[in-house]
């Protein structure tokens, strides 16, 4: 496979079918979309869009500013129209007649549960293929194939996979049958091998949009008023919104695809600067291609291995407006690796009671989840600390993952213009 410079083409190093292993119609299935898939984002996204909105979501890349503000407030209608009943019955018959399929031949709990709770909602009917060995795949079936029967009995395929980019290539099919004239449904990347996590990285924007809203509501516990917060020590200048912010991301950056996708959506505000705390092993600090991609989009970016290293000439633990803590992803370990882990100290990439009490006093600290237990990235001691947002970030996931599937099927006006009628008069 070809690798590409353009800052915005594909991570050079996701495997997908090469040429010489492409020994399987699977393999050559891929191959076929190998030379779109090479191609710069910006040249790709409008084919995954129609009529100005999106069909398939597939990488962050697609999200832009003011599409994630539209998003969050159709989420902000849907969690307040669900606290009625009403409300509820007006969302739940919205689209009754439409079916989800959830593709998932990756462990998944949180994004599995909050789109089918999102779909539930919206009154979509959802089923499920969790393990290929249930599914024909077995019997030789391809990916593919698979993909075009369930598009023939569902309205829409969420899917996540192990495999890089798949996501990308079922998108590229189902414009191929559309074009053909044939039955093609869109199509939601829920997480692509280590390449990208699009709807992790909408929830964690929609999670900053609240927090930095300052309001004090249930994503900001702060029992402190924005112009109070303004005059406290280390505060001043601070603004509401994402711009104008540091935001540091802690743990594996360089496996994680939840950091790749939202670290390219922070790069989209104004005046933001992206930390990175990692262990310095080649596998665990930031791939070059995410590098590139960020410094083409002349954001700031700072790569640390502490906690404690100076930045603006404090420790950085006291300089972040957020943080984002990550799991090691150690189901990706290789054997050699396994060895050259068991000399990095991990606990230095811990959060403990005594490094959250030097955070700036709003920075809400985030997590995608899971978090392992065993490494201890993110203590249950600091679950009652007021920037501890990591529960109410999977909450918002159900939310704004509703928004979005009502933005793909077109519903959203409707949403809106009934909570402006019954709601707001
Ligand atoms: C993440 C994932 O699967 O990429 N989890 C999630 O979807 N919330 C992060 C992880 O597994 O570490």
């Amino acid at each position: 496979m070809s690798s590409t410079t353009e800052p915005d083409g594909p991570p050079p190093t996701t495997p997908l079918a090469s040429a010489s292993l492409a020994s399987t119609q699977d393999d050559r299935d891929l191959l076929l979309y190998e030379s779109r898939l090479e191609r710069p984002i910006r040249v790709k996204a409008p084919e995954l869009e129609r009529s100005g909105r999106l069909r398939h979501l597939i990488f962050s890349g697609q999200l832009t500013v003011d599409l994630l503000e539209e998003l969050g407030s159709v989420a902000d209608v849907i969690r307040q129209l669900s606290r009625h009943r009403s409300g509820q019955d007006f969302l739940i018959n919205l689209l009754h007649h439409k079916r989800a399929m959830l593709y998932f031949t990756q462990p998944s709990t949180r994004t599995f549960l909050s789109f089918m709770a999102a779909c539930q909602i919206l009154g979509i009917t959802c089923n499920e293929v969790r393990n290929p060995q249930t599914s024909s795949e077995t019997k030789g079936e391809t990916r593919f194939d698979s993909i075009r029967m369930f598009s023939s009995y569902f309205d829409l395929i969420i899917m996540r996979s192990p495999i890089a980019r798949l996501a990308e290539s079922c998108a590229y099919l189902m414009n191929d049958l559309e074009r053909s004239g044939n039955r093609s449904v869109p199509i939601v990347n829920a997480g692509s091998g280590a390449d990208e996590h699009p709807t992790q990285a909408l929830l964690d924007i929609y999670t900053l949009q609240r927090t930095f809203q300052f309001e004090g509501s249930t994503d900001s516990s702060l029992s402190t008023r924005f112009e109070e917060l303004q005059k406290l020590p280390g505060c001043d200048g601070l603004t509401k919104g994402l711009a104008n912010k540091t935001y540091g991301f802690c743990g594996d950056i360089g496996r994680g695809r939840t950091v790749r996708s939202l670290a390219m959506l922070l790069a989209n505000y104004e005046n933001v600067r992206l930390v990175f705390i990692a262990p310095d092993h080649p596998k665990l600090v930031m791939r070059d291609d995410l590098r590139q991609r960020l410094l083409a989009k002349n954001v700031t970016i700072h790569e640390l291995s502490s906690f404690e290293t100076l930045l603006d000439g404090k420790p950085v633990i006291e300089q972040l407006d957020a943080l984002y803590m990550t799991r090691v992803q150690k189901e990706h370990d290789t054997p050699e690796d396994a060895d050259c882990f068991a000399k990095i100290d991990f606990s230095r990439y811990c959060l403990s009671k005594n490094l959250v009490s030097r955070m700036r006093p709003y920075a809400p600290i985030l997590h995608p989840f899971p978090r392992d237990q065993h490494s201890g990235e993110i203590p249950p001691e600091i679950d009652n600390d007021d920037r501890a947002m990591y529960f109410r970030q999977a909450r918002n996931g159900m939310w704004i993952r509703s928004a979005l599937l009502a933005h793909v099927f077109d519903a959203d006006g409707q949403i809106l213009r009934y909570f402006r009628n019954e709601f707001q008069k």
